[in-house]
């Protein structure tokens, strides 16, 4: 049974107040979306990974790393659940729906190849779908739209999901179509296979693999990604 990857990489991050979408903005001389690539590439267990772009991106014949022959381009739709579902569209061609397919975000470039290996066995030896994820370490608030709080949130069992995220992929095909024939907003692909009754396992990752999102994030993922090897652990 055979691994493959998708990228989503069809965003335009607008919350980066930048011209160009985030996965093109430069760390230590690379993009975002060629970091969140390498550790990907470097993974002898995964056959084909899809790179998920929107129809008229102008940056991605510059990479370097997009010509790699187990690089395939899918087009992107207007959320992240569609483009995702653009790359799960080219890969129906040439896998089998039993394949697992391992989810990851364009803006994670600071996977550390432990956090993938650890994932990989994890899913692979349970046959449970499942995604990295870091315990919740601060307390969380719900607050009204005034900013008052209504309440505290019990932080123990509360995780935060990160990417990737790993699913057989005629599963995952089926639970975010039916997310969108149902008109659910899905953020990640785990919310699509718990809507649609499959058990999601999470598998811890490091703190150090962020999302970039707002400026500050581009920082300290240039921290991240700077530091020696052997200090690069959960
Ligand atoms: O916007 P957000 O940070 O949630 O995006 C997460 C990832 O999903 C990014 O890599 C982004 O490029 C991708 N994305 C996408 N298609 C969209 C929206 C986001 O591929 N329509």
């Amino acid at each position: 049974m055979a691994c493959h990857a998708v990228i989503p990489a069809a965003g335009i991050g607008q919350r980066m107040g930048e011209t160009k979408p985030k996965q093109y903005l430069s760390i230590l001389g690379c993009t975002l979306l060629e970091h969140s690539l390498r550790p990907l590439l470097a993974c002898p267990a995964l056959d084909k990974i899809v790179v998920v772009l929107q129809p008229d991106d102008p940056h991605v014949d510059a990479l370097p790393l997009l010509r790699d022959e187990r690089v395939l381009r899918a087009a992107g739709g207007s959320e992240r659940s569609d483009s995702v579902l653009g790359g799960l569209a080219l890969l129906q061609g040439i896998a089998s729906d039993d394949d697992w397919v391992l989810v990851h975000d364009a803006a994670r470039p600071c996977l550390a190849a432990q956090d993938l290996e650890r994932l990989l066995v994890t899913v692979v030896d349970s046959g449970v779908g499942g995604l990295l994820a870091e315990p919740v370490r601060d307390t969380v608030k719900r607050a009204d739209e005034r900013a008052l709080v209504t309440g505290t949130l019990e932080r123990s069992g509360l995780w935060r999901a990160q990417t990737p995220q790993m699913f057989r992929l005629g599963q995952l095909r089926t639970a975010l179509d039916k997310a969108r024939q149902e008109r659910t907003t899905v953020t990640d692909e785990a919310m699509a296979m718990e809507q649609a009754g499959y058990p999601v396992q999470l598998v811890e990752g490091s703190p150090t693999n962020i999302k970039v999102t707002v400026p500050d994030d581009l920082l300290l993922a240039q921290f991240y990604l700077s530091r020696p090897l052997a200090e690069k652990t959960l």
